[in-house]
């Protein structure tokens, strides 16, 4: 079998072993305390769980997996395997039905059946594997656990609170079966009640049985902890389900109460509120750069790639250059924006940078802003004369739209220009016409 299907093979595996631990954690304490007669089929079943799970060991020895992956090192896995899952899963695969049918009936030793439930912790290892796949969604994957467990402690709390209760019916006549299955449900209806904290209290413990009372106790205490696990994570879960709407609202509240306690004037609080609006309706708030720098040197390059190549198709200055330049370039452009009104480069600083237009539009006027010499659009740039003369900004240059911009710093540009004579002489003329 090759790497991968076996993989493939684990995968399917354990969810088939995780069914039929399920379905063993759900029957056996049923069946306990009903005490019905095994029909053979269910004896054929249990057999088979019995084989699966003995089948099971030697897989997992066989092939050992750490979070749902074959793992680098097998003989570390195994040694963690052996000694630590090894010996439930041996408890959980003793067919002790057998002995109960060989040895007689037995309460105590029918009780060790019980040994079986311990293969439900299989399902706890899936949680992890789930949770970092790509595809699934946490919320749901965490939800779905929580409720799982949920259940089956629900159904085993009904089962403990029948067995100490006894029943009421007999078993001989056979419409007692209803009776019984009545009793289960009100079982059920009492450990779903406690559990969940509601307690009706129309079935409660016997107060002169201190048994009863104390498991009732200690059904009670779960309930609590479940419930505080709702009240602590689900609320946070539910928020995280957008969780990029949450973190970019987390920015802002805390953006609004740094400029309120520093009291910045209402005008440029404003101007910041647009700013995050536009930064959530163009990129779901996300930074490209924080983003990057996240990520390690060998995919940042690629992921720059993808991230900027649009703006490489929109500049015409870039149409026919060289394709070293302009991997070069695309990799050192650094996206920003700017909101209408803002003073981009103002005439007579120093300057930088120079820029390319994504989206939006510019002018180009002069200092007191009397005099618009030129709009600029998607595709254009602007701010090279600067780096190319070395002097001072000979426009102020104001957003007059919402702005996406990508700017190239000074140093990079020295590199790109040195590098790639044509391309300088081909900005240097488009410069030319512009500072006539
Ligand atoms: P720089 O001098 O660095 O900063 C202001 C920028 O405005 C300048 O570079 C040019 O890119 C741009 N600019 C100046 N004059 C014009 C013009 N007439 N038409 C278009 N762009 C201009």
């Amino acid at each position: 079998m090759s790497h991968h299907k076996n993989h493939k093979f684990i995968f399917y595996w354990d969810i088939f072993i995780s069914l039929l631990a399920t379905f063993a954690a759900i029957e056996i304490p049923f069946g306990l305390v009903m005490h019905y007669n095994t029909p053979i089929w269910l004896r054929c079943v249990d057999q088979m769980v019995t084989i699966c799970f003995i089948l099971d060991i030697y897989i997992r020895f066989r092939s050992p997996v750490h979070h749902g992956k074959p793992p680098h090192h097998s003989g570390a896995e195994r040694k963690k395997y052996l000694k630590g899952w090894l010996l439930i899963d041996i408890l959980a695969s003793i067919p002790f039905d057998i002995f109960v049918l060989m040895i007689g009936n037995n309460t105590g030793l029918s009780a060790l059946r019980l040994f079986r439930l311990l293969k439900v912790l299989r399902i706890i290892s899936f949680r992890s594997v789930w949770l970092n796949s790509i595809n699934s969604n946490p919320v749901f994957v965490r939800l779905s656990f929580f409720f799982y467990f949920l259940g089956l402690t629900a159904h085993w709390a009904s089962c403990g609170w029948l067995a100490i209760r006894g029943l009421h019916y007999p078993l001989v006549p056979a419409e007692a079966y209803v009776g019984r299955l009545n009793e289960y449900v009100r079982a059920l209806y009492w450990s779903v009640t406690t559990i969940t904290t509601i307690g009706y209290g129309d079935i409660t413990p016997d107060k002169t049985k201190s048994m009863q009372m104390l498991f009732t106790m200690g059904v009670q205490l779960i309930g609590a902890g479940a419930y505080g696990y709702i009240i602590g994570n689900i609320a946070n879960m539910l928020t995280n389900i957008d969780m990029a709407k949450a973190r970019h609202q987390e920015r802002v509240d805390r953006m609004n109460s740094f400029m309120k306690s520093k009291k910045i004037p209402q005008h440029l609080q404003e101007q910041v509120y647009q700013y995050y609006n536009y930064l959530w309706e163009t990129r779901k708030g996300y930074n490209d750069e924080t983003i990057l720098s996240e990520l390690p040197e060998s995919f940042r390059f690629e992921f720059a790639m993808l991230l900027n190549r649009s703006i490489i198709e929109k500049v015409p200055l870039f149409k026919g250059a060289d394709q070293n330049l302009v991997r070069e370039v695309i990799f050192k452009l650094r996206p920003c924006i700017y909101i209408p009104g803002d003073a981009i480069c103002v005439s007579g600083e120093i300057g930088d940078k120079m820029y390319f237009i994504n989206k939006g539009s510019v002018e180009v006027t002069s200092q007191d802003g009397k005099q618009v010499y030129a709009v600029l659009k998607e595709g254009d740039f602007f701010g090279e004369i600067a780096l190319l003369m070395k002097q001072p900004r000979n426009a102020t240059i104001r957003a007059s739209d919402y702005c996406d911009l990508y700017s190239l710093d000074k140093e990079s540009f020295d590199d790109v220009v040195t590098n790639y004579p044509a391309f300088e002489k081909h900005i240097k003329n488009m410069a030319k016409e512009r500072m006539q």
